[in-house]
């Protein structure tokens, strides 16, 4: 008996203990067989034994019932101590926001002009028609207005085609010199491979008293812009038109891709457009009352340099919000 007790109590987990039970009491169990052989028994021995063999069950019983809840408390520890969380443990990977490419570029270019002492001015989104258009010499019905298509919210306002306007703003604030840019969205109905309806630009404009600013001064600021931004690149000054500016260029670098031999980025041509410029037309410094005085400016789409130095072929990517095109520039 003190050998079945020891081994109840020594079981090391619930199964082996009910193996004990079964061992005991089961059909076959030791217990159960002692129980049958009270049947041949002659009755005088009936009840003594009877009554020994009930005492050693209930024994043997409440032994199993206290090792099973001994048991069963330590399963119940060790499952609450598994399943457990440590609430001021903190070591999920946190996801860390990133600047978006064309705020990087923005930023990159922004770096340069204040380098080369910039100053960096702002404009309303929301335009009137004089300052988007009118003051940079084009008039109602100018067939220039053509090239940018306007989204207006009435007669007279409109969202800002281009950065441009904010040439007319600064310097109907201020007197020369002028040495600024403008960063900042700009607005068109559009909408393809190479044009959303929204985009950014960077304006610049230079204006001195007399005619100390020339046409040279623009270049050499434009090529040192390009090879900062580009690397060893040619650049190259093509005829062009804007009705703000007289002469008007539109400037190329070579193809950073086929270094100038031709290939699909580049049309085959070995250049590729990066900006507008020019020497300010005198027609602008009559609308804003500025005499005697010289200048050159240019314009810039951000979104084209952070395609051309982060390889991305399609515009409209770069608005869609996909992490995994935006997770490339943490
Ligand atoms: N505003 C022009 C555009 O949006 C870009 C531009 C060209 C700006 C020549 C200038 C410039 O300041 O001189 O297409």
């Amino acid at each position: 008996m003190n050998e079945i007790i020891s081994k109840i109590n020594s079981s090391k987990n619930l199964e082996e203990l009910d193996k004990i039970r079964v061992s005991l009491f089961g059909k076959k169990g030791l217990i159960t067989q002692e129980f049958s052989k009270l049947k041949d028994m002659p009755n005088d021995e009936k009840k003594e034994f009877a009554n020994n063999l009930n005492r050693k069950k209930d024994e043997l019983n409440s032994a199993i019932s206290i090792k099973k809840n001994e048991l069963e408390l330590i399963d119940l520890q060790n499952k609450m101590k598994a399943e457990s969380i440590d609430v001021t443990l903190f070591n999920e990977e946190r996801s860390i926001g990133a600047l978006h490419p064309v705020m990087i570029t923005m930023d990159k270019i922004i770096e340069y002009f204040l380098s080369q002492n910039f100053s960096i001015e702002n404009g309303p989104l929301i335009e009137d028609d004089f300052h988007n258009f009118e003051a940079l010499n084009l008039p109602k019905y100018h067939p220039a207005r053509d090239m940018q298509d306007t989204f207006y919210t009435d007669d007279k306002r409109l969202l800002r085609t281009h950065t441009s306007p904010v040439q007319i703003r600064t310097m109907e604030a201020s007197k020369p010199p002028i040495r600024m840019i403008c960063p900042g969205a700009v607005f068109r109905r559009d909408f393809d491979l190479t044009h959303t309806p929204m985009f950014h630009q960077i304006e610049g404009l230079v204006v001195e008293e007399g005619d100390k600013v020339s046409f040279a001064n623009l270049k050499y600021t434009l090529e040192n812009f390009l090879k900062y931004m580009f690397g060893d690149v040619k650049v190259r000054f093509r005829p062009s038109f804007f009705p703000f500016t007289e002469p008007s260029t539109e400037v190329d670098i070579s193809c950073i891709f086929c270094k100038g031999s031709g290939c699909r980025v580049c049309s085959h041509t070995g250049w590729l457009e990066v900006l507008g410029s020019g020497v300010v037309d005198p027609n602008v410094f009559r609308q804003v009352g500025y005499k005697n005085v010289s200048g050159y400016a240019f314009g810039l789409g951000v979104e084209r340099f952070a395609m051309l130095l982060h390889c991305i072929g399609d515009l409209r990517s770069l608005f869609e919000g996909d992490l995994r095109l935006l997770e490339q520039f943490k």
